[in-house]
């Protein structure tokens, strides 16, 4: 065996884009995320050739001054956890890991304003560090664009698929993350064209409709129970309108959509006998809990919780 070395901060932080940033729709995912943290109200997503050349995302979230736009990159950075709170988190991040992983594969440029006075800062960076902070123009809020996905780790690029079904990932990231915020304005274009765009609202009922159409939200119904500190909301598919596939089954814990063998279980009960064998039932379902019932930090991805009491 050779001698055991510590490794380099761009490498380290390659191996965490390993498991953050598995495909251009990650990216969608973790920048969409960190636009709502920010209390933005409007979100554009923009990509091009599947993400792989251009993945842009613009907010009008609180912006970030010099200083924090120098910091966001760096490894562990994070203004969103603090030593008193991993078990009580109430954000979409708080790892501190997206920015920098996702600056040791890519090209990243970053314009952002923390006010409407018109003055902003823009970083570039790549091979994980700050190439040149410049000031520039903007509105309040951050526009984020990452160029030529996966350029420092070519091996990644092999396995992504098709750019159609790269693109339709994309898309599918873009609709589940809009589901979680009604009253946030969303749109998505792809290459030059608009392919969603949905207005604020305070009804999840409308943005359900303006995602899944007017045929999904006449065969679904809706519920809404509180029971002790927890409430179980949103629309489940009547017996007849049954899929194929589980694809149309979205769970959100506190609004983290979430991949949950519980959840899927239980709809798989609650619909024995009224749904034929392998097909599966619609469902739009949120559970909100106390934060501090669910540890959120279960895996790099933050698709997948612990409850204290499943
Ligand atoms: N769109 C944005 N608007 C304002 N601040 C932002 C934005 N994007 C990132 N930041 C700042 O940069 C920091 C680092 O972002 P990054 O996504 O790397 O980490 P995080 O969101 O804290 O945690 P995680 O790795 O779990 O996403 C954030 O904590 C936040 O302070
Ligand atoms: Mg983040």
């Amino acid at each position: 065996m050779s001698e055991i070395k510590i490794l380099s901060q761009n490498l380290i932080n390659q191996i965490a884009a390993g498991e953050v940033i598995e495909r251009p729709a990650s990216v969608i995912k973790e920048l969409m995320e960190n636009s709502i943290d920010a209390g933005s109200t409007c979100i554009d997503v923009k990509i091009q050739d599947a993400g792989k050349s251009l993945i842009s995302v613009s907010d009008n979230g609180c912006g970030m001054d010099k200083e924090s736009l120098q910091k966001c990159i760096l490894s562990h950075a994070t203004s969103k956890l603090s030593d008193e709170n991993l078990f009580d988190i109430h954000t979409f991040g708080f790892r501190g890991e997206a920015l920098p992983s996702i600056v040791s594969i890519a090209r990243v440029s970053i314009t952002s304003s923390t006010d409407n006075s018109g003055e902003a800062y823009v970083l570039s960076a790549e091979n994980g560090g700050v190439q040149e902070i410049t000031i520039a123009m903007r509105e309040k809020g951050t526009s984020i664009e990452i160029r030529d996905l996966f350029f420092a780790t070519p091996a990644r690029l092999k396995f992504l698929k098709s750019d159609e079904s790269e693109s339709s990932s994309c898309l599918a990231v873009f609709n589940r993350i809009a589901l979680a915020c009604p009253h946030i304005q969303v749109s998505f274009s792809d290459g030059n064209k608009k392919k969603a765009e949905y207005k604020l609202t305070d009804q999840l009922q409308t943005r359900v409709r303006d995602i899944f159409g007017k045929d999904f939200i006449e065969n679904v119904f809706e519920i809404d129970i509180k029971k002790d500190n927890f409430r179980l909301r949103g629309f489940l598919g009547v017996p007849t309108f049954n899929k194929a596939t589980s694809n149309y089954q979205y769970f959100f814990i506190n609004n983290r959509f979430v991949k949950d063998k519980i959840f899927a279980a239980a709809l798989k009960v609650a619909y024995l006998g009224l749904i034929p064998q392998g097909r599966f039932a619609v469902a739009v379902l949120f559970l909100d809990l106390p934060f501090n019932e669910v540890d959120v930090n279960a895996q790099p991805q933050k698709t997948e919780v612990r409850f204290k009491d499943s």
